[in-house]
């Protein structure tokens, strides 16, 4: 039997199979919606933490295409009562087409799948959020363009979406520099990986020097879900803060992206998210866009 075609990291894939994802997506994108080519396919999704855009996203997206969705929060599950992954993936495999799951350990993803006969994707972890990488190529590539020419800045927390930045740029080859506190910054064993591999990374703790001529600037959640110490992380954090002076310091055309959820004040200014730089709500749009790609190469 052919192996179920999960996404589970960036890191797993080929360029060349991320391009046949990604267009895919723009090429769904772009078309009239008449055909549903998922019909008679059922999607499971399982979330041991929340979500807004992931859930929404996946979920139209199926719909538009001809498909079918469940949702199933982890508690209202036997996983809440101790019933294994592994019983639970080989279960839901009889039943649905393609499972995705939102979770902590990167351990539950990686068991689902083993033991799952339909696709898995990871639709955030801990350690990574490889669909949202998807949405945020696209998005990069619509604004400014080729993304292996791109100049990133990530200012922050270096959290699972900086870790997914640092894969997707170790892949695409464009030059990512990372400005985090040192107390905040991504484990030095994933960069030291990433640069073995070639990847044009640069870790600091200035975000004005990492910042300076970027094509992008990116940020997140200073606390993630489920992360712990808030308090303590809003101090450590503060000088990393992307507001309109930092902003001075990117390329004239400089974007602005963050996933989203966003808290204004505190990983970024109100006026940058609203401002004319920013492409945050074209970013969660192709959320949408992105996914619908992703389930017609899982499901093909
Ligand atoms: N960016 C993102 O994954 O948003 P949600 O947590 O709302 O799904
Ligand atoms: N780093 C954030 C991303 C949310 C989409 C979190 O894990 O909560």
């Amino acid at each position: 039997m052919a192996q179920p075609k999960h996404f589970l990291e960036l890191d797993q894939f080929s360029v060349a199979q991320l391009r046949t994802i990604l267009d895919l997506s723009t090429d769904l994108k772009s078309r009239v919606r008449k055909s549903h080519p998922l019909q008679a396919k059922t999607l499971a999704m399982i979330f041991e933490k929340p979500s807004t855009r992931t859930r929404v996203s996946f979920e139209v997206g199926m719909k538009q295409l001809g498909g079918e969705v469940i949702v199933l929060n982890a508690n209202e599950l036997q996983i809440g009562r101790g019933e294994t992954i592994a019983d639970t993936a080989r279960v839901l495999s009889r039943y649905v087409d393609v499972i995705m799951l939102r979770t902590d350990e990167p351990k539950k993803l990686y068991e689902l799948a083993e033991y799952s006969t339909v696709p898995v994707i990871n639709g955030l972890t801990d350690r990574s959020h490889p669909v949202q990488l998807l949405a945020d190529i696209m998005t990069y590539e619509e604004h400014i363009g080729p993304i292996g020419d791109a100049c990133i800045a990530w200012c922050g927390d270096g959290n699972n979406m900086a870790l997914t930045w640092l894969q997707a740029a170790t892949l695409f080859g464009f030059e990512l520099r990372l400005a985090c506190p040192n107390e905040l910054s991504l484990d030095e064993e994933d960069v030291s990986y990433a640069k073995e591999h070639g990847a044009q990374i640069f870790v600091s703790n200035d975000p004005i020097s990492a910042v300076k001529d970027a094509d992008c600037v990116v940020t997140d959640t200073w606390v993630s879900m489920g992360g712990e110490g808030a308090s303590s992380r809003l101090k450590i954090l503060e000088p990393f803060r992307v507001c309109q002076s930092l902003m001075r310091h990117a390329s004239p055309e400089a974007i602005f992206m963050h996933c989203l959820p966003a808290h204004r004040g505190e990983e970024v200014e109100a006026s940058v998210l609203e401002g004319v730089q920013s492409v945050v709500w074209d970013e969660a749009e192709n959320r949408l866009h992105a996914q619908k790609g992703l389930l017609m190469w899982c499901l093909s």
